[in-house]
């Protein structure tokens, strides 16, 4: 266990290491319940640490054998304090010599006990291993801080019949058979200097697919992605998927792999998506599996960006790595603005920004706006596994785009290769990483740096006038942010606005201004205007009739924006706006007016509204043969959470969700017409293929399908059943099972049963109907979700599990888990105490769903707030769940 220790780590604080340790040799004997490593550490006195030091290496709840300083044994048992001191949790040696020196240390671990999955646990019958963020010190005393890098070289062995397959980082240099015995060994060498957390290996009795990739400079790479037995034919897209990924970091990014070989082991049991270790990523199987008739269009797409995202990963935190974990960012918010470029350039650039920003305001943004919010580089933490937050990955992804708007592509590009250049093989920081667009594009980017360092969602306040005698549109900006824990005043940001005049014809007016209140000509022509000052007021001039004003096109900064646009002013846009992400994004501010004034009536015991001109305008959308995948894009209604967002206080979920009924009900009797001939139109007639076009068809369709069962229930469910019987593919029957799970009877429950025979002895398919039943908004989701808690199929112990069941309902059943009677909020936090005993990091997450809590109406607020003190008072809390219960109440 770690300490208990309440005392936050602080960026302030951060102090070179004292010793360095240059080389680690590992020699791991594999044992299901007592695993031997034995660690010779190659160390020395840090140059610019502080002489005569202590070497404190970092252990978490590990037993000590043995332990040798320069060949002379230790007394681990019983060391005489002059010496040393060995706990589980820490390995002291109160005064190394001041040259190089070596330590040796053997541990014992035991991989079947580990339910935490950090360190080296087993899953199946397989082992292997997870040390991000703080995990190599469950498997031996270290350094374990991102800024020691070493050279490993790791020596496994293992009965071969319970692991032929022995894996690690780097190059494999020798195997063999140990005489006499039924055991076998291999040799890795990872010749690049890397951090602890970076280290990995698996053992165990896998199936392996095998490819290579030669890189543009002719080297050939082996690539080898390990699966269960049997799944082999289904790791067919992930292989696809790598290669790209390896072909287009070489043209997108100049970056080439440097290695021999390139694995990939998939697991079922897995904390998060997966992981980067060097050579040897290791993944969620989630993200790896699938076949057209387990994986829906989602899946692969998801499969392609975080096969990516791990590549690429390579460059951005493996050769150029972390200093310390405050600035995670600069490893995942970079690689996460990689892979989705990537994904735009294998997909469509627009739909994919879409779907981005959905995700952003989904996840980060309730999370800037609650008790949760931090820093994109944080300045204090408790746990750090609590900050792998959708605010590190996504918002920091965000903040890379807008700065690459902000200086252009050409200068964003000679930065990233001045990043490379300058800081390859090193442990670099946010300064360092910025300090190189500010050399080339020749700015200070000293301010702009304060988007890693205020938390909160800034608000983009705009107004607009015409004077039509003077022919001129004035817009003036003001920017805002709200307080965040910790942070009361806020410094204004560097926000990048592309904007865009709509005239009469649906075509962009030229912009030019006037000399007072003007742009500079870079703003005018790349149509960004630069936000620095709370406030400013531009003047556009020769602005023949009231334009539209298109705003923040394509999400240009992670802001909130404010325009008090007509509906007439969103109906143009709709239609005419050359942005695509502002069509969508019209739409979007459409029905969420609709929304928001129909919440206010439901609330006053009135009928929601209905309004016809928003049918009309999607129906062009549709008719005018928009892409597939956009239009399915458009037509996609807000979530409620996403209602629940805009609302942002005094949240009545029950009132929200009846408002998003009623206006999916009106949409789809208003176009019954044309989704019925979509519907049809679009019926599966190829082979299947998960590409984006026609993933894009099979969108629509389900999107028309859902719509049409929202405006008539008896119809729709027709549909559904004959989608459901027929559908070859999974993301055709999932969708059709969603809309026979949300209408109760005799149907449903067949189907549901249907669906369990089918696909029994598929985990990641039966993790969809699980979630699809823990989403069905209605009062006997919970007592669904307790009896699903009970079947075979369920399991504590594995976190897809948790996540599909117990997660969906709380991230995704606004009503049920923010049931009056509090319902939900107890039992969700009674499963996070459970879970905690087992594996923190899994119920920490589980318990940051309460995130919003201090949004909702007095009486669920009050109920929300009692669970989460039940939690906090519990005894015997992991300082994961304590934190987030912490901070949720602060
Ligand atoms: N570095 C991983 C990624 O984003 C994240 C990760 C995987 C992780 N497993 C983890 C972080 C366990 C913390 C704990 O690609
Ligand atoms: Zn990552």
């Amino acid at each position: 266990m770690r300490t208990d220790s309440a005392e936050p780590i602080r960026l302030k604080d951060y102090r070179t290491p004292d010793y360095l340790i240059d080389k680690v040799e590992l020699d791991v004997k594999l044992h299901p319940t007592a695993t031997r490593v034995v660690s010779r550490l190659s160390l020395r006195p840090n140059p610019n640490g502080r002489a005569s030091a202590a070497l404190v290496l970092d252990g978490d709840g590990l037993v000590a054998i043995r332990a040798a300083l320069d060949g002379v044994e230790l007394d681990v048992q019983n060391l005489d304090p002059a010496i040393g001191l060995v706990t589980p949790d820490q390995l002291t040696i109160t005064a190394p010599p001041r040259r190089p020196f070596e330590l040796e240390v053997e541990t014992k671990i035991d991989p079947s006990a580990n339910t935490r999955l950090m360190g080296l646990y087993r899953s199946g019958a397989a082992y292997c291993t997870q040390c991000e963020a703080e995990g190599f010190r469950r498997i031996t005393y270290f350094l374990d801080r991102p800024d020691v890098l070493s050279v490993y070289t790791v020596r496994l062995e293992a009965e071969r019949a319970e692991a032929p397959l022995l894996l690690s980082n780097g190059n494999k240099i020798a195997e063999g058979a140990i005489e006499g015995t039924t055991r076998h060994y291999a040799l890795w060498r990872d010749p690049f200097p890397k951090p602890s957390y970076l280290f990995a290996l698996v053992g165990g009795d896998l199936g392996s697919v095998h490819d290579e990739f030669i890189t543009r400079s002719g080297r050939k790479v082996a690539l080898g992605i390990h699966v269960e037995h049997g799944k082999e034919p289904l790791a067919g897209y992930a292989m696809d998927a790598l290669k790209r990924s390896m072909g287009w970091d070489e043209t997108a990014f100049g970056r080439e792999y440097d290695l021999d070989i390139f694995n990939i082991v998939a697991v079922s049991d897995f904390n998060m998506g997966a992981m980067e270790n060097k050579g040897l990523n290791i993944f969620n199987d989630k993200y790896v599996l699938a076949s057209p008739s387990t994986a829906t269009d989602t899946d692969y797409a998801n499969i392609e960006a975080v096969i990516a995202h791990e590549y690429f990963h390579n460059w951005t935190g493996n050769r150029i790595t972390c200093r310390d974990w405050f600035q995670l960012c600069l490893k995942e918010g970079l690689t996460v603005f990689r892979d989705h470029e990537f994904s735009s350039d294998m997909r469509s650039r627009p739909v994919h920004r879409i779907a981005d920003v959905r995700a952003l305001r989904a996840q980060q943004f309730p999370e800037d706006a609650g008790p949760l919010a931090h820093n994109v580089r944080p300045d204090a933490y408790l746990e750090i596994n609590n900050f792998y937050t959708a605010t590190i990955y996504e918002k920091g992804a965000e903040i890379i785009r807008a700065l690459k708007v902000l200086i252009g592509d050409e200068a964003f590009r000679r930065g990233m290769d001045l990043y490379f250049e300058r800081y390859d093989g090193t442990a670099a920081t946010i300064e360092d990483f910025v300090s190189c667009f500010a050399e080339s594009a020749q700015r200070d980017l000293t301010q702009f740096s304060l988007w890693y360092n205020q938390a909160g969602t800034p608000l983009v306040d705009v107004a607009a006038a015409y004077d039509a005698a003077a022919k001129t549109f004035t817009l003036d900006f003001a920017q805002s942010c709200k307080p965040t824990p910790g942070q009361d005043a806020k410094q204004p940001f560097v926000i990048p606005i592309e904007i865009g005049l709509v005239g009469e014809d649906g075509g962009d007016l030229p912009l030019t201004t006037s000399d007072r209140d003007g742009a500079s000509a870079a703003e005018l022509s790349r149509g960004v205007i630069e936000l620095t000052t709370p406030r400013r007021r531009i003047v556009f001039s020769n602005i023949p009739s009231r334009p539209v004003p298109s705003l923040l096109r394509g999400f240009s900064a992670p802001v909130r924006l404010d325009y008090a646009a007509s509906e007439s002013d969103l109906i143009r846009l709709i239609s005419h706006d050359r942005d695509s992400f502002n069509r969508w994004q019209a739409a979007q501010t459409y029905a969420t007016r609709l929304l928001l004034r129909s919440v206010g009536l439901i609330r006053a015991g009135g009928e929601p509204i209905r309004d016809e001109r928003f049918s009309v305008a999607l129906r062009r959308v549709i008719e005018n043969g928009a892409d597939p995948a956009f239009a399915a894009q458009i037509v996609s209604m807000p979530s409620e959470a996403d209602t629940a967002r805009e609302i942002g206080q005094d949240v009545d979920p029950d009132a929200i969700h009846a408002a998003h009924e009623a206006l999916r009900r009106a949409i789809g009797q208003d176009l019954k017409d044309i989704l019925s001939a979509t519907y049809a139109r679009l019926a599966e007639n190829a082979p299947y293929s998960p590409d984006a076009a026609a993933a894009g068809r099979r969108a629509l369709r389900n999107v028309a399908l859902d719509l049409l069962a929202a405006g008539d229930r008896i119809e729709g469910e027709r549909l559904a059943l004959r989608q459901f019987e027929t559908a070859d593919t999974m993301t055709n029957k999932i969708a059709a099972l969603n809309v026979l799970a949300h209408t109760p009877g005799d149907a449903r429950e067949a189907a549901l049963d249907a669906f369990y025979r089918v696909h029994a002895s598929e985990a990641l398919v039966i993790d969809k109907w699980f979630a699809l039943q823990a989403m069905i908004p209605e009062p006997g989701a919970l007592h669904r979700v307790r009896s699903l808690m009970a079947h075979p199929a369920f399991s504590i112990a594995n976190p897809n599990r948790v996540r599909s069941l117990i997660g969906a309902f709380a991230a995704g059943n606004q009503t049920q888990f923010n049931a009056a009677d509090g319902g939900g909020y107890d039992f969700v936090t009674g499963i996070v105490v459970e879970l905690d005993r087992k594996n923190p990091q899994v119920a920490a997450r589980l318990l940051s769903a309460f995130k919003s809590w201090r949004t909702l109406e007095p009486a669920r607020r009050r109920l929300a707030e009692a669970a989460l003190r039940r939690v906090a008072e519990a005894g015997g809390l992991s300082p994961d769940v304590r934190d987030i219960a912490g901070r949720s109440l602060a």
